[in-house]
């Protein structure tokens, strides 16, 4: 694929953050809402360096995101993060996601986090494949947690745990 970069996310970011995520939204992911430009403005704010969002970029445009964000809020897991990659649907198998997550990795360690969670929707192969391909772990499925389109849903988690 052409060149690309992966940058920490700014402020201008939101946009095409919000709107990589709403197509997901609409497709896929177990939020039901639009995220609206200020969710994301805000979300965005709200991070520090253990919990970071980064970008991938290509001629100028953001095509790709990733981010860590807390697993629990009680400070006993303070240095356990679940990691999120969105593609853009028209970039995917170019080896961003792989970059991105691969990236993320190096920032959680450098943050001095412990271990990253990960975890789709049981039928989200890409997401599951990605993660084992980078050497997460499957930990186990919970069964019908989910709803959405009408349906039950599968969710499957899994955990790298960082030198
Ligand atoms: C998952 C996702 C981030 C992968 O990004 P990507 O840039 O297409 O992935 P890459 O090209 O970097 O692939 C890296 C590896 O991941 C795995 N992989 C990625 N997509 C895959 C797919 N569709 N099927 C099987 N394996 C896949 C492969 O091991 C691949 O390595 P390879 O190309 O050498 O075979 C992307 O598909 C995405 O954004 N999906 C939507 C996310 C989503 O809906 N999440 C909801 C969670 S509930």
């Amino acid at each position: 694929m052409s060149e690309f970069t992966i940058r920490p996310a700014t402020a201008n970011d939101a946009e095409p953050i919000r709107a990589i995520y709403n197509y997901y939204v609409t497709h896929s992911t177990y939020q039901i809402v639009l995220k609206t430009a200020e969710e994301r403005a805000a979300w965005l704010r709200d991070r520090s360096e253990r919990h970071p969002v980064t970008v991938a970029e290509s001629d100028g445009g953001v095509i790709g995101w990733a981010a860590l964000s807390p697993w629990k809020s009680r400070c006993g897991y303070a240095r356990a993060a679940e990691a999120s990659v969105y593609i853009h649907h028209q970039h995917h198998r170019r080896g961003l996601g792989r970059a991105l997550l691969l990236d993320l990795i190096e920032r959680a360690k450098a943050a001095g986090l412990h271990t990253i969670i990960g975890g789709a929707s049981a039928d989200q192969h890409a997401s599951l494949a990605l993660q084992i391909a980078l050497g997460f772990e499957v930990v186990g499925t919970f069964r019908e947690s989910g709803r959405k389109f009408d349906r039950w849903l599968d969710v499957t988690y899994t955990q790298l745990v960082l030198p």
